[in-house]
């Protein structure tokens, strides 16, 4: 069975101090479901307190980014080693923050993918259309596109190292949520995409996660459709308290 997961993307925003008062505020009110994984995602140098505090906690602590060599003259960047050896449990890749900002393109996914996959650690592969996709009523091809030059590239996947997160760039941070319906039809096709490449076992057991203005009134309606294995959360994950109301709406 595929797993739950509600996973906290907390970006750029939040110092030291801050991040340290989240997670302890997040522990004081987190009551531990083993069928749902919770995750936060801090920023670098606080990754390594954070996954001491987490330590226990059953909350798993996630990177934002991560560079695609293992080793080497890169200044300014972090690897995968790295992130492994202070307990920092996976990444999240292909947000499209990444990749309008800092124009991280398929092929460059597709590495940053294969090395961590490799290398035994999870990765959270964003996809989603524009705007412009959905008016156009591009956006299921958009999302094939985005999976058949990176994800589908990858002839084994493991779901217990790969999560989809769906997340349309018109909601993320808007305010604007897809509704349950939309969510469901395209996390539908996602899955139906993942079987015809992997079969059934592989799709069904992939946790397809949905993000994009997610809160607490929102989050019940989108997590009970069928295709919705949870949410990967911006805004509302730095309240610790609309981060585990909707950790609770699953
Ligand atoms: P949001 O961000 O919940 O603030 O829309 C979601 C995300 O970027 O993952």
């Amino acid at each position: 069975m595929r797993k739950k997961i509600v996973a906290g993307n907390w970006k750029m925003n939040v110092d030291l101090n801050e991040s340290a008062d989240l997670i302890m505020s997040i522990k004081k009110i987190y009551d531990h479901n083993p069928d749902v994984e919770v995750c936060i995602a801090p920023s670098f140098p606080f990754l390594k307190e954070s996954s001491e505090l987490c330590q226990g906690e059953k909350i798993k602590v996630l990177a934002q980014n991560v560079n695609d060599n293992l080793k080497g003259a890169f200044t300014g960047e972090v690897s995968i080693h790295m992130l492994k050896s202070i307990n920092v449990d996976g990444v999240i890749l292909g947000h499209s923050e990444r990749r309008e900002y800092y124009n991280e393109d398929d092929d460059l996914l597709l590495r940053k993918l294969e090395v961590s996959l490799e290398n035994n650690f999870k990765v959270y592969f964003c996809i989603g259309e524009s705007l412009e996709d959905r008016e156009k009523n591009n956006h299921f091809e958009k999302v094939k596109n985005q999976l058949e030059k990176t994800v589908f590239k990858i002839d084994n996947i493991d779901p217990e190292n790969l999560v989809i997160a769906y997340e349309p760039i018109w909601a993320i941070g808007t305010g604007l949520t897809a509704s349950p319906e939309q969510a469901q039809e395209i996390h539908k096709y996602i899955r139906n995409l993942l079987s015809e490449r992997y079969g059934n076992k592989i799709s069904d057991n992939t946790s397809i996660i949905y993000g994009g203005s997610v809160k607490p009134n929102s989050a019940r309606d989108i997590f009970e459709k069928q295709d919705v294995d949870g949410g990967l959360i911006g805004g509302a994950s730095l309240s610790p308290q609309d981060f585990i109301d909707i950790v609770r709406s699953i």
